[in-house]
């Protein structure tokens, strides 16, 4: 589908899919286009052109409140003058649904979230991720086919939204409704998701699963865009099935896997995961090796890096493995570091 404002295309021939009952994410910068996407999806936009079916239904012309949609906004709307249970049966009542059966409904939803015995609390008495959680369970108390979810954690606290993260893939996998689910945060993307499309400027780059998306992305945009890279500048000095012989701006020659973008004499854009360099590799046959300078530990648990710098001053991060012990190197070694040609991702430099 697409969608015009004026000349600009804020939503440029998107095409996809989602299995009945799963979890995929919209992931991209701002401004891309992701909640142009889910606005139409919910139909309070209508395409420029193209359709959406939901279960084998066109919903062209079907207004917002005809669809089997619902969308949770980044903003929770909760009505404060009303208390938990009283919000989560506000679709339930305005539906005609008596009071009894609301109720029970709203209690099974209650437990549901996680929040059994919460319905006589006023919203003032909820943390933020409680609140999440109320707002959440309004929307699926209606049983909606798909649930829209844009950017729902975006309000919270960085410890609330790991702990949030985990919470609402339960939920999903326990409620089996199909959310589509949009976000600028790359792990909440990879944590969640069944399926992931990267969006950029209105375009979707790569649909995949977390895994492909991080090993094997299709373009430099989501190479960047999911997961730290180190990055270096090449020229391909030999390429054939074997593979391609990279020569980088500062000088290094490395031996990384051919595809199709290598062709003899281009420009590489090449990137590499901070946890592909080994340090000081015993087996040094096969890998790309040369000496780097520590410049500092980033420590943060088990996701512990090294910051780095080659003689020319290219920095490079590098993961400290948890299965070896380093406390012995400290700002200002040389080391070695060193990484198979499997685990460089090429692609033709962008101009
Ligand atoms: N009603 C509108 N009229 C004109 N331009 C619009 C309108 N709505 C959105 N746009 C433009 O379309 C582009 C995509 O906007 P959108 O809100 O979909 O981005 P987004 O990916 O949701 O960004 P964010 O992550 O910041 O929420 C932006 O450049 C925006 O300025
Ligand atoms: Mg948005």
């Amino acid at each position: 589908m697409v969608k015009r404002f004026g000349e600009f295309a804020a939503v440029d021939d998107v095409t996809f899919d989602v299995p009945t009952g799963s979890f995929f994410s919209i992931l991209g910068p701002s401004g891309c286009g992701k909640t142009t996407l889910l606005r139409m999806i919910a139909g309070f936009d209508e395409p420029t052109s193209g359709t959406i079916e939901i279960r084998g239904q066109n919903m062209l012309g079907v207004p917002p409140n005809k669809r089997p949609v619902n969308l949770v906004f980044q903003h929770l709307a909760l009505f404060p003058m009303m208390d938990v249970a009283e919000n989560i049966a506000f679709g339930l009542k305005r539906r005609g649904i008596a009071a009894s059966e609301a109720r029970k409904r709203v209690d099974t939803m209650l437990e549901r979230v996680g929040l059994p015995g919460y319905g006589e609390k006023r919203i003032e008495q909820l943390s933020g991720g409680q609140k999440q959680r109320v707002a959440i369970a309004r929307c699926l108390v209606l049983e909606p086919s798909v649930l829209l979810l844009d950017e729902p954690l975006g309000a919270l606290d960085l410890k609330l939204r790991e702990q949030m993260k985990v919470e609402l893939k339960k939920l999903q996998a326990k409620v089996g409704t199909t959310f589509i689910y949009i976000t600028h945060d790359q792990s909440e993307a990879l944590v969640m998701s069944d399926r992931v499309a990267v969006m950029n400027k209105g375009r979707f780059e790569q649909v995949g699963t977390p895994q492909e998306l991080y090993g094997a992305p299709s373009t430099p945009f989501v190479a960047k865009f999911v997961g730290e890279n180190n990055t270096w500048k090449a020229a391909v000095t030999k390429s054939d099935s074997g593979g391609v012989e990279l020569k980088t701006d500062e000088g290094y020659s490395f031996i990384a896997k051919a595809n199709a973008d290598c062709r003899e004499g281009s420009r590489m854009d090449l990137f590499l995961r901070p946890e592909a360099m080994r340090i000081e590799p015993r087996d040094r046959a096969g890998l790309n090796v040369f000496d780097v300078t520590v410049k500092s530990i980033l420590f943060d648990g088990a996701n512990s890096r090294l910051l780095t710098t080659t003689r020319e001053d290219h920095e490079l991060l590098v993961t400290l493995p948890q299965n070896r012990r380093f406390d012995h190197i400290v700002p200002g070694d040389e080391i070695s570091v060193g990484w198979h040609p499997d685990s460089g991702i090429c692609f033709e430099a962008e101009e």
